[in-house]
This record gives structure tokens, sequence and C-alpha cells, in this order.
């Protein structure tokens, strides 16, 4: 087997999806790619070859791609030109010779004509870009990931309750440990060529389960606020948010809200033999300074 390269070695899923790539194939055959690949020292400690290159330096892609057969191809962050930069990579990924390229989209519901600015776009013009490429492909699409999935509601919901727009679709987050997992799984076994994927969590949860959710983890109630669109885009630029990202979780919020993203499929559950970690167990992980707090304050009263 030939080597494998991920880009964004150091960002959060690239990192992890080498991560879990260590533990199935050797160091000396995998390669991250990366702007700086001092942001990826870690990993070039555990033995992997860290590569500069950069989605809008075509060369660079070339040069990172040579002797690789199989490439993982993070999508770009929003807010540049992702169609150039997803256009480069695979582009520069046939010309190095690579055989099998993965690209990581956002999950789509089939026949939606539902359109998440700065993705959905993008992400079908890289699919299609891919498929008509004559390389191998594997989509695999992705939901909200679990440890950002707050951006859609914002941190301070224990202060001033869940803020959304009414609606009652569900969504189906996942963690990006699982994410990562499967892909790696994608990219070290057989059966995975020219395969779509949408790896979704289990089980699927509105914003009314999440509030349920956070007050059983809180003991007390965390309610559901509903909020007009002008409301939540005013109350998460007064908490800090510039407003075209209040804007780009507003649609999160819109997709979620029309169960865009509420589909089981079992893909994730299926690529790593296992159930992934629920929203549930994700939030009770991630809210403990509370947790504490009340389970103390509990404590004391008992005592
Ligand atoms: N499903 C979701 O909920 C969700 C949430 C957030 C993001 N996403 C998407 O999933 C992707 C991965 O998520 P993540 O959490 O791993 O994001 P992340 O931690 O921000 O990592 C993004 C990676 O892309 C690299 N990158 C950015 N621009 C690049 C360029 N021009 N050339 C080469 N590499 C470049 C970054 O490199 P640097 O370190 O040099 O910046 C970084 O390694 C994101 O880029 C975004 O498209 C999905």
């Amino acid at each position: 087997m030939g080597k494998i390269l991920v880009t964004g070695a150091s960002g959060h899923l690239g990192r992890k999806t080498l991560q879990h790539l260590l533990k199935r194939r050797p160091a000396s055959d995998l390669v991250g790619l990366a702007r700086d690949p001092g942001q990826a020292a870690d990993l070039a400690a555990q033995g992997i070859d860290i590569r500069k290159g950069d989605y809008f330096d075509y060369g660079s892609l070339v040069n990172a791609f040579a002797g690789v057969e199989k490439v993982m191809l993070i999508s770009s962050a929003p807010f540049v030109d992702r169609n150039a930069a997803h256009y480069n990579a695979i582009t520069a990924a046939r010309q190095a010779g690579v055989k099998h390229v993965a690209y990581t989209a956002i999950i789509r519901r089939e026949g939606s004509d539902f359109n998440l600015s700065q993705t959905t776009g993008p992400d079908i013009f890289a699919e299609q870009t891919l498929m008509a490429s004559g390389l191998i492909y594997t989509i695999v699409r992705q939901p909200a990931f679990l440890e950002t999935f707050q951006f859609q509601f914002g941190d301070k919901v224990y202060e001033k309750g869940l803020r959304v727009p009414a609606g009652d679709g569900k969504q189906a987050p996942a963690s990006r440990d699982d994410i990562a997992e499967a892909q790696a799984v994608v990219l070290t076994e057989e059966g995975h060529e020219n395969q779509i994927y949408s790896l979704t969590g289990d089980p699927a949860v509105s914003y009314a389960d999440i509030a349920r959710i956070l007050s059983d983890i809180r003991g007390t109630s965390v309610p559901l606020v509903v909020v007009t669109d002008e409301q939540y885009i005013a109350n998460y630029i007064a908490d800090g948010l510039p407003e075209p990202f209040a804007a780009f979780a507003l649609e999160w919020v819109h997709g979620a809200n029309l169960g865009e993203w509420g589909e089981l499929t079992g893909d994730l559950e299926r690529l790593i033999g296992r159930k992934p970690i629920t929203t549930a167990e994700y939030l009770r992980g991630t809210y403990p300074t509370a947790v504490a707090s009340i389970e103390a304050a509990k404590g004391n009263k008992a005592g």
C-alpha cells in the first residue's frame, strides 16, 4: 500500500484523522499537509512526514502530493474562495499521480434545495469536480461537529436559555473523533472506492431535546427561548460574534429546524464498528464546571 496524505494536518479534523491512521499504518506511510508545518510538529515528532502546502499555491500541492496514493482532502475553511481551493487540490492530486481522493462535504438531504452559504455550492462543485476527475473518490459527508455545536446556540445557554428561532427539526451531530476514525477506516480498508457516506450521529436531536439534555445535566431548567431571526443575530453580536458569523450560524439553525440533517444513515456506526458518542454524552462531558458546582452545592445542602 502507498502513502496516505491528509490535508489540514494543523487543524482539528486532519490531526485526529492522522492520529487514527497511526493506529492502522506505520508512520512512514503517512503524510500531513500544513501551510505551516511547525503547527503540526506533534505529528512530525511521531514520525509523520509533514509537508508544506497551501490550497491557493498549486505548485506547492503538486510537490506535496508526490509519491502519495491516497489524499484525504479536508475541506477549506469558509469565507475564502473554496471552489478554487478544492479545484486546486483535486487537480494537483491528479497531476501528481494520486489514485484516490476522499473529500469532506457537509451532509445534504436528497432532493433538498436548502442552501447553506459558503458550503452547499462549494461542496457540490468539489464533489462534481472529484467525480469527473477520473480519480477514485470517496465523499465523506459530515454532520455538525459536536465540538462546534454550540456555535448554533452560543455559549450563554445556562444564563440566558437556548435562544433559537422556532422549529422542531432534528439534526444528528457527531464528534470529530468518531468522524476521524471513520475516515481512517475509509483510507485503510477496501470497499470504499467511489462511495458517498453521510456520517450521522445517533440519535438525532432538536433544540428542544438539547434544552432538555442541558436541563438534565444542570439539574435546573435551561429553557428553550424562541427568538426571531433578527433577535438571534442581535444576541450573537451582543455576545461578541462578528455579524457574518452570526448570519452563518443562523443558517445552520434554519437547516436544523428544517430537518436538513436529521436523517440517520448508520454509515458512521458501520464504519467505526460501534455506536458513535451521543449528543447527551458529549454535552455531559463538556459542561463539567457547572455540573460540578451544582453537585458540590447539592452535597453541601445534603451535608
Ligand atoms: N461539520 C461541522 O460542524 C464543521 C464545523 C467547522 C468546520 N467544518 C469544515 O470542516 C473542515 C475541518 O474542520 P476543522 O474543525 O478541522 O477545522 P480547523 O481546525 O479550522 O482546520 C482547518 C484546516 O484547514 C487548513 N487550511 C485552511 N486554509 C488552508 C489553505 N489555504 N491551504 C491549506 N490548508 C488550509 C488549516 O490550516 P492552518 O492551520 O494553516 O489554518 C487547518 O489545518 C473546516 O475547514 C470546514 O470546512 C465543519
